[in-house]
């Protein structure tokens, strides 16, 4: 969340200026203070009244205009912003802020500000690919300014090539790394598993779950904005993937036990959220098999216990789905496996478990302590579940 957040939004004058409205509104409703400066020729592509709209905040377009709250002090928002994004960044402003020119109110504050910056290219490809652009790019970036490249597909002008602006989830994710990095998990590995497995019957069908991903999801970028550094080892889930930290795709339990085992060699402490499989058919058809009227029969075996068979030394978080005895069943796995904590859930009750946005969980503890918490989002239950990780890392 970005809460009490003072982010100043820097918007250059390319046509994906657009874009930015969606970027403005999606920071305001993250929790931000959303302050826009918009450069003469942003204004051009954009009005300031949309911004103004989105925000709720006066826009600011100019250095010598009265009106506007911020129009005396011009460094008055490189001192307010706790992150400065510029998005879209046109080449133009790239090389100017590069070489510290600071004629316009966007430029000045880049050039006032102690707040990290976060860049968000988009051009057109030749000038993207053009050496000078590179170059002040790479100046930018040695200087601690975190560049969103651009991405792949169709330019205005026609063409397809690199220069599209970020996805507005890219970039809002990079800016709540860039600001979480010296949070409570500033220099932890932490290793997160999600979604449920896939164990293969033939080259069409599986045996599955329903697990969505979203409990996992939410820890891997709850953990990556306090700062830590996250390996998220995803099962096949629709969720859009996060920036800011390595993914592992995989699909059966025994993928994931192997990408396990290799994230976890230098981790401080794994999360075991995902639904994996407890059994797989023996064999693996190799062609379709077709129907028959005397009905199919499969063998299936026990597939591997990621979490009981992970070796290391690291803080270990399983969760428990449950429909009865909740607690006594959870305490069972948390002895079983040897965990730390296990996050016990009672996946009959419909506001949690599957594919909802909150859930309703009880954290246990090795010394037996418990720790019901309300109905939450599941972002909040992440926070919640990384809170007690902190503490057990910080006891050593
Ligand atoms: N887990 C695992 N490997 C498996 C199965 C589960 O690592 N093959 C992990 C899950 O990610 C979760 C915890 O172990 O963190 C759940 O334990 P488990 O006893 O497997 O729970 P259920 O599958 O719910 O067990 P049961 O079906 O026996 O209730």
């Amino acid at each position: 969340m970005l809460t009490d957040k003072t982010v100043v939004l820097g918007i250059s004058g390319g046509i994906a200026a657009y874009k930015a409205a969606d970027i403005a509104s999606k920071l305001t409703q993250a929790g931000a203070r959303v302050e826009v400066i918009m450069t003469e020729a942003a204004t051009r592509f954009i009005t300031p009244l949309t911004l103004r709209s989105l925000t709720g905040r006066p826009v600011v377009t100019t250095m010598w205009e009265l009106a506007s709250e911020f129009s005396i002090e011009h460094v008055a928002l490189a001192e307010a912003a706790d992150i400065v994004v510029i998005a879209p960044a046109t080449a133009n402003i790239v090389a100017k802020i590069a070489t510290g020119m600071a004629d316009d109110m966007l430029t000045c504050t880049v050039l006032a500000t102690k707040a990290p910056v976060v860049v968000a290219p988009a051009m057109n490809v030749n000038m993207w690919e053009n050496p000078v652009t590179q170059d002040n790019l790479a100046r930018l970036r040695a200087r601690g300014f975190t560049i969103v490249d651009p991405t792949y597909g169709r330019l205005a002008s026609g063409k397809i090539g690199l220069g599209r602006l970020a996805e507005t989830e890219t970039i809002i994710g990079t800016v709540k790394q860039v600001l979480g990095r010296n949070g409570d998990l500033a220099g932890k590995r932490i290793v997160v598993t999600a979604g449920g497995t896939q164990e293969p019957i033939d080259p069409v069908r599986h045996i599955s779950n329903r697990s969505s991903g979203k409990m996992g999801y939410a820890l891997a970028e709850a953990a990556r904005d306090r700062g830590a550094m996250v390996s998220l080892i995803t099962g096949p889930v629709s969720l859009p993937e996060p920036v800011g930290m390595e993914i592992v795709h995989v699909r059966t339990a025994a993928e994931m036990k192997a990408a396990v085992a290799k994230a976890t060699a230098q981790a401080d402490a794994l999360v075991m959220a995902a639904a994996v499989a407890d059994y797989r058919p023996k064999e693996v058809a190799p062609t379709k098999i077709k129907k028959d009227s005397a009905g199919l029969t499969l063998e299936l075996v026990r597939t591997p216990d990621i979490l009981a068979e992970v070796a290391g030394n690291f803080v270990r978080v399983g969760f428990a789905a449950e429909s009865e005895n909740v607690v006594a069943n959870a305490r069972q796995k948390l002895e079983k496996k040897q965990l730390d904590i296990i996050i016990a859930n009672d996946i009959t009750a419909v506001d949690s478990g599957f594919d909802v946005d909150t859930n309703r969980v009880i954290i246990i503890g090795r010394e037996g302590e418990e720790e019901k918490l309300p109905l939450l989002t599941k972002r909040e239950v992440a926070d919640r579940i990384l809170d007690r990780v902190v503490e057990l890392l910080n006891r050593g």
